[in-house]
């Protein structure tokens, strides 16, 4: 298949076109590189030894990406494109609503247009609200912050879609949290500024960037009192694309679909295993809760399994060992 990957040279995306062109794909690249740059688009070549073409869009502006659709003939499309971190989305929300929802929208009608059947979207786990976990597909859903509700409400807007239009597929795949690299350690997460998330962060106090990590809260009901996530290597995250994007050109209506791994990790499990398999001691402190939080975050993730054919395979010490090799070449 010719494959659309908007957004395609951040962070999820540039691993997902590694993994569609190893898997005999073709991509076509649109970023607008509002969080990127252009120069991902030749270490996904050097990874690879493949062609892939890139164009500089706005998935907001419904002319350029007509023109894209026009110049191309596009089996299919998977939308990263849109904004993503949490925090700035409760102090701008506008921007949030404007980019991730019009971005979106705006696929959407071009697809219809085009006729390109076969859609795939980056939802999250964030729209599990604080259910408790394992969360399954099944569960009710309601966010607690903007970047959540446009997730949530792309996920509407694309089931609503599949029902008006019954030759359309659409895979709505809410990831856990992905961290880690690509081993060749060409491809990575950007990272500007301080970091939101736990492992960019001790990365970060690794290299001396950072002098300490704050570990939120000490006294949750889990094992050792500390947060637990639901870590999975990007790796992993990007072939599960591969699964979904071969599964909606086979099926039709929309299908929500969890990537995770099914096991939950604690912020102290997480240092731990850092420090010991790349031999280094991170600096931290243990503080009060953050306001927000919650204590545990996991996904059940037998649909995955089930519908895909699709699990994920990277062990923790993979994920620390790559996010390291990632931070030491960025
Ligand atoms: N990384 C995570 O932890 C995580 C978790 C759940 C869901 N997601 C979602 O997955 C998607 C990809 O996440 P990521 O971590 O790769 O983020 P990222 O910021 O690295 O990648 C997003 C890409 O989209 C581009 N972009 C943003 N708005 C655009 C627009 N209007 N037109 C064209 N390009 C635009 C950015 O330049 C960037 O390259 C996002 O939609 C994000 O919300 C990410």
């Amino acid at each position: 298949m010719k494959i659309l990957l908007t957004g395609g040279a951040g962070y999820i995306g540039s691993h997902t076109a590694v993994e569609l062109l190893n898997s005999g794909h073709e991509v076509i690249i649109a970023d607008n590189y509002s969080n990127s740059k252009p120069e991902i688009i030749d270490k996904i070549r050097e990874i690879t030894g493949k062609r892939i073409k890139a164009y500089e869009a706005d998935c907001c502006e419904y002319n350029q990406m007509k023109q894209l659709l026009s110049n191309e003939k596009i089996d299919a499309v998977i939308h990263f494109a849109g904004y993503k971190a949490v925090g700035e989305s409760v102090e701008k929300p506008l921007k949030y609503y404007r980019n991730n929802l019009d971005s979106a929208i705006t696929m959407i009608e071009l697809i219809k247009e085009f006729n390109i059947t076969n859609f795939v979207f980056s939802s999250s786990a964030t729209v599990y609200g604080d259910s408790a976990p394992p969360c399954d597909e099944t569960m009710n859903t309601g966010c607690t912050n903007p970047y959540g509700w446009t997730k949530y409400m792309i996920e509407q807007i694309v089931r609503d879609v599949s029902v008006a239009w019954p030759e359309f597929s659409g895979v709505l795949l809410r990831y856990f949290n992905p961290i880690g690299a690509h081993k060749s350690g060409l491809i990575g997460e950007k990272n500007n500024g301080i970091p939101n998330n736990l492992m960019p962060y001790i990365t970060k106090v690794a290299s001396g960037e950072l002098e300490k990590l704050s570990v939120f809260g000490c006294d949750y009901p889990t094992p050792d009192g500390t947060g637990v996530r639901d870590y999975i290597h990007v790796v992993d995250l990007a072939k599960g694309h591969v699964k979904a994007i071969e599964y909606a050109a086979d099926n039709k209506g929309a299908e929500v679909i969890n990537l995770g791994t099914g096991r939950g990790y604690s912020v102290l499990e997480i240092i731990k295993a850092f420090e010991k398999v790349n031999e280094i001691n991170i600096n931290y402190k243990i503080v009060e809760r953050r306001p927000g939080d919650i204590a545990e975050m996991c996904a059940d993730a037998r649909k995955a399994k089930r519908v895909l054919d699709w699990e994920a395979k990277e062990s923790l010490e993979d994920m620390c060992k790559d996010s390291w090799r990632w931070e030491q070449n960025c």
